[in-house]
C-alpha cells in the first residue's frame, strides 16, 4: 500500500527575502509517516521548509511553495492508494513576485494576493484524509463541511489555540470528523499517539 503525506508550511514570497508562511513545524506529519513506514506502507512525504530529519524508509520531496507542493503531491499520488494532508498550505500567494530584493522605497504599503491551488482538494487518489486547523468556533462543524467540500474519508480536526495541541507541540488533541456524522474525540496526548491512531484508521479503511 502507498501513501502520500504532506508536511510543515509553505512559504510565498515577495522577494527572495521575504515571504508569507506560519508556525508549522512538519512535526505532525513527519510522525504520521514514520508510523506508516514503520507498519510497512510504502510512504512519500512531501515536505516543506522545516528543519526534521526524514523518518526511516521515507521517501521526502522537500518544496517551498504551495504550487510547489500541488505539483510534487499530484505527482507522488500517481498509483497511490491513500493521501494525508497535514501541511498547513498558504491559501494565498503575493500576485507577484520580485527577483531581487524590494527596496522600501518600491513598497506601496498594499499587498496584493492571488489564491493558491487546493493540493487536498485537486489530488485524486482512492482514499483522502485531510486536518482541519481551527481557531475556536464549531470546531466540529468546519471540520464536517472540510470533510464534504474535499470528498474526504474523514477530517482530524484540531484547535490550534488550545494549550498543547496544533503548531509546533510534541502533543495534539484531536477529533475524528466522519462524514456520517460520527465525531471520535481522542484526549492530549504525543503526535506519535495520534499518528498511530490515523495510520491504524487509514489501514483499516484500506482493507474495508
Ligand atoms: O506541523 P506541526 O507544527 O506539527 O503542526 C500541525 C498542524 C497544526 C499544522 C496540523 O495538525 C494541522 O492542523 N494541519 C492542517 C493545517 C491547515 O492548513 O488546515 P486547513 O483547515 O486550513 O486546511 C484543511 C485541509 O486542506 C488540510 O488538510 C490542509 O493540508 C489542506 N489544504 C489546505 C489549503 C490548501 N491550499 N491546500 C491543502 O491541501
Amino acid at each position: 500500500m502507498k501513501l502520500v503525506v504532506t508536511a510543515g508550511p509553505t512559504r510565498e514570497h515577495l522577494d527572495p527575502v521575504r515571504f508569507l508562511s506560519n508556525p508549522s513545524t512538519g512535526k505532525m506529519g513527519f510522525a504520521i509517516a514514520a508510523e506508516a513506514a514503520r507498519r510497512g506502507l510504502e510512504v512519500v512525504l512531501v515536505a516543506g521548509p522545516v528543519a526534521l530529519r526524514t523518518p526511516k524508509g521515507v521517501e521526502r520531496v522537500d518544496v517551498v511553495s504551495a504550487r510547489e507542493m500541488m505539483r510534487e503531491t499530484a505527482r507522488a499520488a500517481k498509483g497511490a492508494d491513500a493521501l494525508v494532508a497535514t501541511a498547513a498550505v498558504a491559501d494565498w500567494r503575493p500576485a507577484h513576485c520580485s527577483r531581487t530584493k524590494l527596496k522600501k522605497r518600491e513598497m506601496a504599503g498594499v499587498l496584493r494576493l492571488v489564491r493558491n491551488p487546493d493540493v487536498l482538494k485537486s489530488v485524486r487518489v482512492p482514499l483522502k484524509v485531510g486536518f482541519a486547523a481551527e481557531t475556536g468556533g464549531d470546531v466540529v462543524a468546519e471540520a464536517r463541511r472540510k470533510c464534504r467540500e474535499k470528498s474526504l474519508a474523514f477530517v482530524v480536526a484540531n484547535d490550534v489555540t488550545e494549550k498543547g495541541a496544533g503548531f509546533g507541540t510534541d502533543t495534539n488533541r484531536v477529533a475524528f470528523v466522519f462524514p456520517d456524522g460520527e465525531v471520535r474525540r481522542l484526549p492530549l496526548m504525543s503526535k506519535r499517539r495520534v499518528a498511530r491512531r490515523v495510520v491504524d484508521e487509514i489501514i483499516s479503511q484500506m482493507k474495508a
